[in-house]
């Protein structure tokens, strides 16, 4: 795994800068970081009074030309939409980022493997992956879990956002960074608020 591995051996440093820092960390600790590591699939959440509310609500979401769409229901690789998201959280390793932000990976291809960042672009508000050269510049983070850990949230909140595409028609995915409606980054487009959840990969 070429990003597997530049995203494996960053971790040593600096989980090695946290510890020397604050010290061992505790057992419960580690645990939550094992926690973390655990692979899922992203399922879509959306409770919107809407007739459009179907087209959203239970989805998964695939990756496609840099970007992340709504998928089939339950869709797993290979799949026709884009590579189904195979996700997890680990510290983005950039020692300009203090304290270490928790960013969010993906699996975005088989073969070969490669791992990437799935960040929001600073400049458009969408959610886009890719490896750290094309990442480091945009918001990568912090990515957490809801206090159930079956939430996904970003900065502390859920503000991601189906944005509809006015020539195919295909749903993708903003976030909502101003807590504006996207007014000033996405005018004159169908938008519904959703919220992402983590759906475990059994045996990843
Ligand atoms: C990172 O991605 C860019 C495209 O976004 C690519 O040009 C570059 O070669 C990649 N870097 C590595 C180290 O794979
Ligand atoms: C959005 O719609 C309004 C009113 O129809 C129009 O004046 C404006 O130029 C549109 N903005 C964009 C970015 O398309």
């Amino acid at each position: 795994m070429v990003i597997g591995l530049l995203v494996l051996t960053a971790i040593p440093t600096v989980t090695g800068v946290a510890q020397a820092i604050s010290g061992q960390k505790t057992q419960k600790e580690r645990e939550k970081d094992a926690n973390r590591m655990k692979k899922f699939h992203i399922d879509v959440c959306c409770e919107a009074q809407s007739s459009r509310t179907t087209e959203l609500h239970d989805k998964r979401l695939v990756l496609r030309d840099d970007r992340v769409w709504i998928g089939p229901t339950e869709a797993l690789n290979p799949c026709k939409e884009g590579y189904v998201a195979e996700s997890f959280f680990i510290e983005y390793p950039d020692n300009e980022r203090v304290p270490v932000e928790i960013g969010l990976v993906t699996q975005v291809q088989d073969d070969p493997p490669l791992l990437n960042w799935i960040y929001v672009d600073k400049d458009t508000m969408e959610l886009k992956y890719g490896n750290k050269t094309a990442s480091v510049a945009h918001h990568v983070g912090p990515w957490d879990w809801t206090e159930d850990e079956e939430g996904i949230v970003f900065d502390g909140h859920e503000r991601f956002t189906a944005v509809e595409d006015p020539k195919t028609h295909k749903w993708q995915i903003y976030y909502d960074l101003d807590d504006d409606g996207l007014s000033k980054h996405v005018p004159n487009r169908t938008k519904i608020s959703v919220s992402l959840e983590r759906t475990l990969i059994p045996g990843a």
